[in-house]
């Protein structure tokens, strides 16, 4: 892989991105790892991220200069190209002058790096400190009025670096940078593409599995539904998908899944009613990481009692269901704190939410990968388009829609919300625009209203629609008044209960997208 070493800012994550978009697989590391950790993953490049601090500032991380002896090609950027230079003897001054957002640079030699861009470039700036003097045996490639060193090479030891944010879209050429970086600097091909993640992860299972029972937890979603096409693919009929209906879906959700999955790929699969179950198990509270944490453990029950109801049907020496297959991704791998470091921001219930005694081991052919390669991933397998473009739906379903206690009652209401402002946004032709727009019930807040005659007092919803690449931030979609107008009147008049709908305006961050 192309390994992205994380100083910290947030940055990390778009570089991975971007690596990705040029075809090149690429993961993200802390930047406490050794230099022999790193080595040890072969790497084929390494990119310095940018991040918060200052050469200078007390226990800013630091970069062994033995990584750049190892042979590897190297890119910093930002943070990471001042810290490359201090680290090869350049110079890095404290400035004490800013440069941030579009910033001018001026091209003195392309180099590998900056080939066929234009002279005069507009990137996109976030520092203090500037490199003053390049390290012995680099090139000047650019200067801005901040930086008198804004990108360097050594082209010989491949050793590569600029100031702006490469990964960044208002940084003009950017992705053009980081190609040539990893293309004509570290002599990579552009071969990651989704058939050859199929192959990999076919094979992966197929080793990780041998002849063992598999199952997968089925949510109708894109996740569980790529990742049981990539088993299914791997180990044929040894995987049984169980769809768990935890009461806390939306309207239509079992037969949905049932005409669009089961049809198109053939697989196995048992459907559970247990909404009691989880009812029960959720009475009295309130917390949203308890009910996380309970939703997770409670759809692990179901899962053990389904395994051993499969083998208990199979009647066979087939043996036990060993493993359980998940739909986890990169994004909620890096959020349950799972890259380390990484502050934990809520349990995400196939991450963070899993018993201590877990019975399976799991089975997660999407660890590594961003929402839209798992698209790229199931088109490539021939699911369905109308699951590919599902949007996002999270697992602990409804129960973090409802805040406050979940009750049956209380579950129809959102329901009935849910599946009007769903039909409205689909009618209006918005279903690709947006990412996803929960609709959440604040079932302990009531709200007086007045309606025919009489007053009302009832509880608000909120709509929270929002634009997003990768869930890892988003922002609240500018739907149509007139959209919104009609989803209100309907939601008002239709759903007993609801006198109040209201629009969440804020971006992620700093809220998260669910409210719980
Ligand atoms: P947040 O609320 O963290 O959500 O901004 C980011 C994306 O993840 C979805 N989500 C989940 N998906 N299990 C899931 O499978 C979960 O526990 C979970 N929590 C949030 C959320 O809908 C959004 O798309």
């Amino acid at each position: 892989p192309v390994l992205v070493v994380d100083f910290g800012a947030q940055y990390a994550q778009l570089i991975a991105r971007r690596v990705r978009e040029a075809k090149v697989y690429s993961e993200i590391v802390p930047h406490t790892w050794s230099v022999e950790q790193m080595l040890a993953k072969d790497p084929a490049a390494i990119i310095l991220s940018g991040g918060p601090s200052s050469v200078y500032a007390q226990g800013a991380p630091f970069v062994d200069p033995a990584l750049f002896e190892a042979g590897v090609p190297v890119m910093g950027i930002c943070y990471g190209f001042q810290a490359m230079a201090q680290a090869l003897g350049g110079e890095v001054a404290q400035t004490g002058r800013r440069e941030y957002g579009g910033t001018e640079v001026e091209v003195c030699e392309a180099g590998v790096l900056l080939s066929g861009t234009p002279d005069h470039q507009t990137t996109w700036m976030s520092h203090g400190d500037a490199v003053h003097r390049a390290p012995e045996g680099f090139e000047v490639l650019a200067t801005s009025s901040g930086s008198p060193v804004a990108a360097f090479e050594d082209k010989g030891r491949r050793l590569f670096g600029v100031q702006w944010h490469p990964e960044v879209k208002h940084s003009a050429h950017g992705q053009t940078v980081l190609e040539h970086f990893l293309y004509d600097g570290a002599g990579l091909s552009p071969d990651w593409t989704a058939s050859n993640v199929v192959a990999d992860q076919v094979a992966a299972i197929r080793s990780q599995v041998g002849d063992a029972r598999v199952i997968c937890g089925l949510s109708g979603g894109v996740d569980s539904s790529v990742a049981a096409a990539l088993v299914q693919k791997a180990v044929g009929d040894q995987l049984t998908c169980v769809f768990v209906d935890h009461g806390l879906l939306r309207e239509g959700e079992v037969e949905q899944v049932e005409r669009d999955f089961v049809d198109a790929t053939g697989v196995n699969l048992v459907i559970r009613d247990e909404k009691e179950r989880f009812l029960t198990a959720l009475a009295g509270h309130t917390d949203p990481e308890t009910k996380r944490k309970i939703i997770g453990r409670e759809f692990i029950r179901a899962f053990e009692d389904a395994a051993r109801e499969i083998v208990e049907a199979a009647g066979d020496d087939g043996g036990e269901v060993k493993f359980l297959v998940q739909g986890t991704l990169y994004p909620d791998v890096v959020e349950s704190g799972g890259g380390e470091g990484a502050a934990n921001i809520k349990s995400h219930h196939n991450v963070g939410g899993l018993p201590d005694d877990l019975q399976f081991e799991l089975v997660e052919p999407l660890r590594t990968l961003f929402k839209d390669e798992v698209r790229a991933v199931g088109l490539e397998l021939g699911v369905p388009e109308v699951i590919v473009w599902r949007q996002p739906f999270p697992g602990p379903g409804l129960g973090i829609r409802i805040i406050g206690e979940v009750t049956a009652e209380r579950l129809d209401t959102l329901r009935a919300a849910d599946a009007i402002a769903r039909e409205e946004l689909t009618k209006a032709g918005l279903d690709r625009e947006i990412w996803q727009c929960p609709v959440v019930l604040l079932a302990d807040v009531r709200s007086v209203g007045v309606q025919g005659d009489g007053r009302t007092y009832g509880h608000p919803v909120v709509l929270r629609p929002v634009s997003s690449e990768d869930a890892m931030t988003a922002d609240w979609t500018r739907l149509p008044y007139d959209v919104l107008s009609t989803i209100s009147t309907r939601i008002t008049n239709e759903v007993a209960d609801v006198n109040r709908v209201t629009l969440d305006v804020t971006s992620k961050p700093p809220a998260t997208i669910e409210w719980e």
